[in-house]
This record gives C-alpha cells, structure tokens and sequence, in this order.
C-alpha cells in the first residue's frame, strides 16, 4: 500500500512528468520531450488531448523486435484451435517474420500509409498478424468484431470508407463453419468503397471473385524483413467501434504513442507480469479487450499468451479449465458472464483439472457480483489467487479502477482503487440526483482522441454533461476506498458484456412489420448480465401472434448479429413518453427491476399519457 499511495500520487500530481518517465519503456525513434497538453472545457474552444506529442515510434518494434532480438526463441502466441490436436505456436521471431511478410502482402497490395484496413476475422494467428502488419506499415486498422451480422458488418464498413477487407472463409464455433466470407460479400455489395478483399483459408476448390486475393498465394515466399514505418505519437494506430447512446455505432480512434504506453503499462502492473507467465485472455479480438490485453499489451510486454479460437462450453464446460491445466496458464483474464456460465454448469466439469498454476484471475466487461466473485475465488482460484476486477471502457484504452496486486486487497463486488495517473470523481448526475456520474478529472494516455467522422458527438458525449472532465457514462459510489459501479446511466446495455444500444436494437425491432414502436431496457438476466427487454406496441390491426419473439429475433440477428437476442418480450398498447414525445426509458427500466407501485417510479408528472404506467406494471406482473 506505501509504493501505491506514494507512485498514485506522484502520477496524478504531475502526469506529464510521470507518464514521460514511464514512456521509456516503449521503443521510440525520438524519444519524447512533451507530456500531455490538452482542453476538456467546449467555452474554450475544440476538445483535444495530445500526449508525446514530438515522439515518433512504430509500435511494432515494441512489440515484435525487442523481443525478437532479446528472447527469440521464447512463445508469443499458443494458438489453441477448437479441435484439440489443433494447435499452432509462433516464438516472437517467427511472428516478427511472418507480420513483416503481411506487411509486404499489404503494400504490393497497393495500401499506403495512413490507409485505413477493416479486418472481419476469426480468433485466429493470422488476424494478430495482419493487424500487427497494419500498424508495421503505418496503416489504421479496424477491426470488426466476426459475430456481427453483414448488415452491422456493411454499416461499418460505409462509416470507415475503407478501401481494403481482410477476412477469412470462414470461422469456426461449437463444432460449426461460420461462413464469414459470405457476410463479407452481402456487406462488399453495400460497401461500394472496398475494392479489395483479402481471404485467408480459402477452400482452393471454390473460387474468388475478381477483387478477391488468396492470402496463402499472395503471401508465398514474401521477405521476411520489413522496416517499421516511424509514425508520430499522435498518429491513429487502430479505429474500433462501440456502441453509444444513440443507433450510430461510434468508431473510437486510439493513437500509437498514448494508447501502447497505457496498454503496455497496465497490462504489466494489472496482472503482475514476470517472464515466465503464461497469460490467457479469452476476449475477442474483435473488442477493445482484445486489442489491449490479448494482443498489444501481451505482446509489448514479450509475454507468452494463449489465443484460443473456440467457446468455453463446447464440447464440454470443461474446456477452459482443460486449456489452462494443458498450458499451465499462470494468470487469467475473462469475462463475470463466462463465469456464470461455468459456476452455473457446476464445479464437477473443474474438479478433475490440475489449476494450481493459476496466480491471478481477471474479470471484466461488467460487474462481477459477489457470488459469482465467490465462486471464481473458491473453486478456480482455490482461495489462494488474487482477483482482479479491472474497470474501464473501449474509450478509456486500458484499465481505470482495479484493486492491484500486491498493492490492494480485493473487496469483492468492488472494482477497487484508480490506476497511477487516473483521477476519479463522483458527480451528481444532471438528470437523476440519487445518481452519482463516475467522471475522470485529468487525462491519462490511453484514452480515445476522438470519434471518427464525428469529433462533435466526441466533445458532446463524454465533455459536455461535465465541463473540464471526462464523462464515462457510468454510475459509481464509493464502499471505502473502493468504487462500485452501478452500471450505465446512458441508454447503453450490456449484454453478457457486449456494449449495445437500446436505439440500434428498437430500430431492428420496427423493422419488422407488425412492430410499430418498440422501446428497449435490460432486465437482470442471471447469465447474462443483462438481458434485452424489450416493450412493444403492435401496428393498427395486428396481433400479437406465438411466433412475433422468434421473428423479432430474426430482425435482431440480421441487422445486428447473434449477440443481440429479445429475453423478455411485452407487447404493450402504449409506451410512457414525454410531451416532447422521448420515451422515458428510465421509468421502463425501474418497473423491470422490480418497482411495481407507482410511487416508487419518480416524477411521472412530465409524462403525457401517465394511464398507460399500471396498464405496463400489469403486464409485467400477470404476464
Ligand atoms: C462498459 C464498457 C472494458 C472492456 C470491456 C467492455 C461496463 C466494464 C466493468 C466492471 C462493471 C464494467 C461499464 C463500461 N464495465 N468493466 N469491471 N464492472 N462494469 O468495454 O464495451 O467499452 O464497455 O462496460 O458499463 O462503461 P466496453
């Protein structure tokens, strides 16, 4: 506890000074001389913050060419495929040498510096190195999570007028082929600035289409070498989109030198990094966990990290508990609701399993409630591992608030103390007083400098609700020195940790034909998280019919993806608005957590049609 509050107040009391001494640790080509400048308040002029701002780096060289020069022969990546004899190991060398033969793929190519590349692809070696080969030849990648639909897939594509997609055949999931290749072709077809389509795994039997190029036969007998192109610090290393307030999905931009210091550093200090760990991250690539602590933190860190491309029910519920006995996983980092879903399927698929290399065990993505936490202590960590419950957000880059080992001691259903440099604040929020906003006052390296295309929804989103700080869009308190969250306080759902909007999944609702108005809340859902609520009101002459929740879910799935799926279905005749006509999706939510009088809902008065609160409380209770 001393080296923490001595380090923390170091770090908050002159960031610039601190985080420019840490900064030494990254692989510069000019070492920095400035810390961070920047303005939170709009009075004063454009939003920005700037970090490193005269360092120059290609990030790369962190992560690959220390190493390779250092321990080459030591494993970066333990690829372990679905099947079990499916495994592919790559040593920091040989991955330096095969990112440097992407990274001559994509220039014959014709992919320029600068070059924005949208990659939608599986749990594979390949997607690492391709994305570290974007970010060798100074282009920006962004990566979309292969779960989306083509519909999301397309929308994402048009937002980021990307020129180039690498995808792969197909992906591979309970036993099942996902074509993904098929996605990539509806979503090219409304995506009209791809041009080229890179795909790996291709079946030789069946062809390519004219702007598709094998990967296999374009990367045949490349160099191996390829010299890093010297990016600014500032400069955009990756997009990566989440999902906001509003139906917009948001492509938040991270930069070289900020975000690979924040995600290197973090990484190191969260999970107590020594040479010979063995770290497992089980988030996909295609989300910001992914990106920070599957690949860039691991990496620039030389650690060995297991990639695994698979589920962890399938064949059995014993699968990842197989994976970390077969590695001797040391620290471990997943997600409360894969928790659930093995407490829920029971310590008998985890008692045959030798897990006594375990050290420390992650969670993130949501809370981790107390029972689960329980759970995950007791029968993974065998009480002797620390839990590390790690707060923070596509937009922050890394973690914010978690109890450090070594340094704190974890308060189960806490999310703990801030990371060095990270100044928290509790704010009244504007709208609801009994909530506090968690907002951070100063800035910290790794968060996202902007929303592409779209700097305003930037400034307005996390600047404006309070000036001069960062506005996470989370609720908090504080239970001693440690933070609770108390989950989004925006109209943001999380689902089994997935981020969606209630906009984006109501727009996909009316689609369907007999949906007139639709309005969305989570409603606790004890595997889940949150489930997806949803409250109806039908068109004029329809009815509701046994089959509207399976059709309803059919809209979901192609315009979103299997991620989103309605638990609770209401068909209602009315839904609570305001005479402005904004559904009041705060008063939904409290009925579906259980308030069922009146009185217990807040001012109601501001509503134009108030009868129709008892008539959707009813329904809630009789069904
Ligand atoms: C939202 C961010 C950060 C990587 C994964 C999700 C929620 C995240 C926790 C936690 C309670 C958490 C917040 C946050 N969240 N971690 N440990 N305890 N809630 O990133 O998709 O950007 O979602 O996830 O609500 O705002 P994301």
């Amino acid at each position: 506890m001393k080296n923490y509050a001595h380090e923390y107040a170091l770090s908050v009391n002159n960031p610039s000074k601190y985080w420019l001494e840490q900064s030494s640790n990254i692989a510069w080509s000019k070492t920095p001389t400035r810390g961070c400048s920047y303005n939170w308040e709009s009075t004063k002029g454009t939003i920005f913050t700037e970090w490193f701002a005269d360092g120059e780096l290609n990030i790369t060289v962190s992560c690959l060419d220390k190493h390779a020069q250092n321990t080459p022969e030591k494993v970066a990546l333990l690829w372990q495929g679905e099947q079990s004899d499916n495994v592919h190991t790559y040593t920091y060398k040989q991955l330096l040498e095969a990112v440097c033969q992407c990274a001559h793929m994509l220039t014959n190519l014709g992919i320029k510096t600068g070059d924005i590349i949208a990659l939608f692809m599986p749990m594979i070696p390949e997607t690492y190195i391709a994305t570290l080969a974007c970010a060798r030849i100074g282009a920006v990648h962004s990566i979309i999570f292969s779960g989306l639909s083509a519909h999301a897939l397309a929308t994402r594509l048009n937002d980021l007028k990307a020129q180039t997609l690498i995808t792969a055949a197909s992906a591979v999931r309970n036993g099942k082929n996902i074509p993904l290749l098929d996605s990539a072709r509806q979503a090219r077809a409304c995506s009209p600035s791809i041009t080229k389509t890179v795909v790996i795994n291709h079946d030789e039997q069946s062809s390519l289409e004219s702007d598709e190029y094998n990967w296999h036969t374009e990367i045949n007998n490349l160099p191996k070498t390829f010299e890093p192109v010297i990016r600014h610090a500032e400069d955009a290393l990756f997009i990566l989109y989440t999902s906001g307030s509003t139906g917009k999905p948001k492509g938040l931009v991270h930069t070289c030198g900020g975000y690979i210091l924040y995600a290197s550093m973090t990484h190191k200090q969260v999970f107590d990094i020594q040479p010979e760990d063995v770290y497992w991250c089980t988030a996909d690539i295609g989300w910001i966990t992914g990106h920070s602590y599957g690949l860039y933190g691991p990496l620039s860190n030389g650690c060995t990290s297991i990639l695994f491309e698979g589920v962890p029910t399938y064949p059995q519920p014993d699968r990842y508990w197989q994976i970390i006995q077969k590695y001797r996983v040391t620290k471990f980092y997943t997600a409360p609701t894969v928790i659930r879903l093995l407490a829920q399927a029971g310590t008998k698929w985890l008692e045959p399993y030798d897990l006594s290399s375990l050290k420390i065990l992650g969670s993130v993505g949501e809370p981790l409630d107390p029972t689960s936490w329980q759970w995950y202590h007791t029968h993974v960590g065998k009480n002797r591992c620390h839990i590390v419950d790690t707060w923070w957000q596509t937009e922050t880059g890394g973690v914010m608030l978690c109890a450090l080992p070594g340094e704190h001691k974890t308060q189960a259903g806490t999310v703990g103390q801030p990371f060095y440099g990270i100044k928290p604040t509790l704010v009244s929020a504007t709208e609801d007083r009994s909530i506090t906003d968690l907002c951070i006052t100063q800035p910290w390296p790794g968060i996202a400098r902007t929303i592409f295309n779209d700097h305003d929804a930037y400034a307005k989103t996390y600047f404006t609700a309070h000036s001069g700080m960062y506005t996470s869009g989370d609720g908090a308190f504080l239970d001693h020195d440690n933070y609770v969250i108390t989950g989004r306080i925006d109209d943001v759902l999380n689902v089994s940790g997935h981020r969606i909007s209630s906009a984006e999944i109501e727009g996909a609702i009316v689609k369907h034909p007999t949906c007139a108005e639709a309005a969305v809340v989570g409603q606790p859902h004890p595997i889940k998280g949150e489930g997806i609520a949803a409250f109806v009101v039908l068109s004029a002459d329809c009815i509701e019919t046994a089959k509207l929740l399976d059709e309803i879910n059919l809209c979901l799935r192609s315009c979103i993806g299997p991620i989103a799926k309605v638990d609770f279905l209401y068909v209602v005749e009315g839904l609570p608005k305001t005479r402005s006509g904004k559904v009041m999706r705060r008063i939904l939510r409290k009925i579906v957590h259980g308030t069922t009088d009146i009185v217990g809902l807040g001012d109601i008065s501001t509503l134009l049609n108030p009868e129709i609160i008892s008539e959707i409380i009813n329904k809630i209770i009789h069904g």
